[in-house]
């Protein structure tokens, strides 16, 4: 039997990567951000002076990224943003951090987080989530964010923005953003922190069990 793969895709700032976090610590797996794979390879092509979307670049840097880059502390700052949505779109990028994401989970078995993750990367992973908010709450949680990094800018912008790489997310031929067939939403629009965790833990250990893990 291959090692668990729990894999939890959703829209930006619907809540995933803390839950994702806090499900491989809860289950003692592994956890790899895959929005950090796309922005790193993005941060990689602006840092060369070349244009993120442009394929034959973007696929390049791709190809060349190695773990430090994932470590860098200027990964989520708006250049980056735009840089990371423009690569993710090129199918030469996705299909260089492919094997990057399968390796990742192949040993010990791992907790992902992306767009994905249940639909291309591991299509037969017995645990998948599709986790979900309001757009207006996630703006409104993106906003607060930005606000606590001393990061002025207004509520409306922050929504507008969302809602434009929302309809880029799921309107790209490589890999749209939508749930797999099989995974379980949970919509974190009005859930504490808390709350969503405990749902999404209850979800991901039934799912486990009926697929024969322990
Ligand atoms: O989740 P995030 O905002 O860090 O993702 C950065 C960008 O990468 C975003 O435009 C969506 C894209 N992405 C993707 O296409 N596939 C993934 N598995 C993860 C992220």
């Amino acid at each position: 039997m291959s090692p668990p793969i729990v894999a939890i895709d959703g829209p930006a700032a619907a809540g995933k990567g803390t839950l994702a976090r806090r499900l491989a610590a809860a289950l003692g797996l592994p956890y790899l951000d895959t929005g950090l794979l796309y922005r790193a390879t993005g941060r990689r092509v602006l840092d060369a002076g070349g244009v993120p979307s442009d394929p034959a670049a973007a696929a390049a840097a791709a190809m060349a990224l190695r773990p430090a880059d994932l470590e860098r502390a200027d990964l989520r700052v708006p250049p980056v943003d735009a840089a990371a949505a423009a690569v993710a779109s090129i199918p030469a990028v996705r299909a260089a951090l492919l094997d990057f994401q399968r390796s990742f989970g192949a040993e010990r078995g791992a907790v992902l987080d992306g767009r994905d993750i249940g639909t291309v990367i591991f299509p037969g992973a017995p645990a998948k989530l599709f986790v979900t908010a309001s757009l207006a709450e996630r703006a409104r949680r993106r906003w607060l964010e930005l606000k606590a990094k001393g990061v002025a800018a207004a509520l409306d912008a922050v929504e507008a923005d969302m809602a434009a790489r929302d309809a880029a997310d799921a309107a790209r031929a490589a890999a749209p953003l939508r749930p797999a067939d099989d995974a379980v939403t949970i919509d974190t629009t009005d859930k504490t922190a808390d709350q969503a965790f405990d749902a999404a833990l209850a979800v991901v250990r039934e799912r486990l069990a009926r697929a024969g893990y322990a």
